[in-house]
């Protein structure tokens, strides 16, 4: 397959393994790639698992049309991509191998590759190889997925060789959308690792990128932004979409019935998504990575061996070991003489960072009682208080509360210049008497959007909770919405005045 005139693809894919790294299903099975470039000097990145071994070498032979390749680049050491390196070198003696310092520390436990000889090139960041026309830069990316990885930039044609990064599962021989798939690969095996790989995303904002050419799964072309966006919010730990998870663990169905009252509940409240897992019968990397999709999470579990229940155990480790935060939690119990998961659960998340708790949680006795209702009722309205406000139909649009809220903190103004909407931080904002209800807000005459309030004479004023992430300040302080579109690309939420309010962090 030709990603471009000189670059051709020549992985393989696997439908024989059932489980990829002994644990994550793979039902439409997950590729090796790998990719050879043909230019003055002919460059092999990376290679493919051990028992694809002659496959791959099959297709590398064929597309080198009689040449031998000078170099073998090797990105990362896992075995799923080094494991050809030895059948390479038997049948490619005199290539050189290319790789950086850590990569060749682990090639030489794996397969006795000897460091530093006249046949093996190693690198660092920055440093670059001119194969011809092509020049190609090394970039490190350590712990993406582990500590040797390095990712290669093709300025000839702008192409990003990625290694684990912007992978999935599933061979590219299946047509299947790329983003439930690349979600649970990402959250499985690099979720964990969300501050390096916001390292990688800021080196590679800096390059021209039209391809990128992942270890698995099919190769991404432009426009590449859905694949960027959804790995800055995957890698920043922000939900991706809003509305609930429920995950729950039921013994004889009274667990179940809560959660699905409360589901019920949700439901009436026009809760935009509300999806039940139970945890016994549903692949747990996939429950994961729901968890991580959804912006609240409701865990409901029996009280077993005086501990959690085992699925639920195995469940909020996966969690907690993916460093899960920024989420919205609300917790169901369940014991017929000594229910104390919710604790336990506190407990657990107890390093997490930015969970909100519900607050009110439940305790249920055995089967579920009148009482227990009312409780299910107020944690279905405290999980949907933002989509009340946010619904022109169910908002309360006299709610003076707002009032209460007004301190001394940070605030996004928005306005709209009559085509675009902007938005920008302010930190003067008082009331200043109450009857009438009036407002003083001060913004710098330089600014746009002071230009823009006096010409329109209208406003909207977000007052900015503790969890707005740095990010809101990039964009609303650093920024001038003369020359940037601060909405680009969302679907803003409006008032009754037409101007907008953002969805989160208010
Ligand atoms: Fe696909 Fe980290 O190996």
């Amino acid at each position: 397959m030709e990603i471009s005139n000189t670059i051709r693809y020549i992985g393989v894919n696997d439908h024989k393994t059932d489980l990829f790294e002994g644990q994550y299903q793979i039902k439409s099975g997950i590729s090796y790639n790998s990719y050879l470039i043909l230019d003055d000097k002919t460059a092999v990145m990376d290679t493919v698992d051990a028992r694809f071994s002659h496959e791959w070498l099959d297709a590398l032979q064929r597309e080198l049309g009689g040449r031998k390749p000078d170099y073998l680049i090797i990105q990362h050491m896992e075995p799923d991509h080094s494991g050809s390196i030895a059948r390479f070198l038997s049948a490619y003696p005199d290539a050189t191998i290319v790789s950086n310092e850590k990569a060749f520390a682990m090639m030489q436990k794996f397969f006795g590759v000897p460091k530093d000889t006249d046949k093996t090139l190693t690198v660092g960041e920055g440093d670059t190889l001119t194969l011809g026309q092509h020049t190609l830069t090394f970039v490190l990316a350590p712990m993406v997925h582990w500590p040797e990885v390095m990712v290669t930039y093709d300025a000839l044609d702008k192409v990003l060789f990625s290694a684990d990064g912007f992978g999935k599962f599933g061979a590219p021989d299946v047509d299947e959308p790329w983003k439930d798939e690349a979600r649970r690969y990402y959250i499985g095996i690099v979720g964990k690792y969300g501050p390096q790989v916001q390292a990688l995303l800021k080196k590679a904002s800096g390059l021209d990128i039209e391809t990128i050419c992942p270890l698995h799964g099919p190769v991404l072309h432009a426009p590449l932004e859905q694949y960027l966006n959804l790995y800055q919010t995957w890698s920043s730990y922000q939900p991706e979409e809003e509305g609930v998870l429920i995950a729950y663990t039921s013994v004889y169905g009274n667990t179940q019935a809560a959660v699905r009252k409360l589901a019920e509940k949700l439901r009436g409240l026009n809760c935009p998504r509300v999806e039940l897992r139970d945890l016994a019968r549903t692949d747990s990397d996939q429950v994961v990575a729901d968890a991580f999709r959804f912006s609240k999470l409701v865990l409901a579990t029996t009280t077993y061996n005086a501990g959690l229940f085992p699925y639920m155990r195995r469940f909020v480790e996966y969690l907690t070991e993916r460093n899960f935060q920024n989420r919205t939690v609300g917790l169901i119990e369940n014991g017929s003489w000594a229910p104390r998961t919710n604790k336990l659960i506190h407990e657990a998340f107890a390093g997490s960072k930015n969970i909100t708790w519900l607050e009110d949680e439940l305790t249920i006795n055995a089967a579920m009682t009148e009482e227990n209702q009312q409780t299910l009722q107020k944690m279905a309205e405290e999980l949907c208080q933002d989509y009340i406000a946010q619904d022109s139909n169910t908002a309360d649009k006299q709610d003076m509360t707002a009032l209460f809220k007004i301190g001394y903190g940070l605030y996004v103004v928005t306005c709209r210049d009559g085509e675009r909407d902007n938005g920008l931080i302010v930190n003067t904002v008082t009331q200043v008497t109450d009857t009438p209800n009036r407002i003083a807000v001060t913004i710098n005459k330089e600014n746009y959007s002071h230009h823009v309030i006096k010409q329109t004479g209208k406003m909207n004023i977000n007052c900015l909770s503790t969890e707005a992430p740095f990010a809101v300040f990039e964009k609303f302080g650093f920024m001038s919405g003369r020359n940037v579109d601060k909405f680009e690309g969302c679907e803003p939420l409006r008032s009754d005045n037409g101007l907008v309010f953002l969805p989160r962090y208010i």
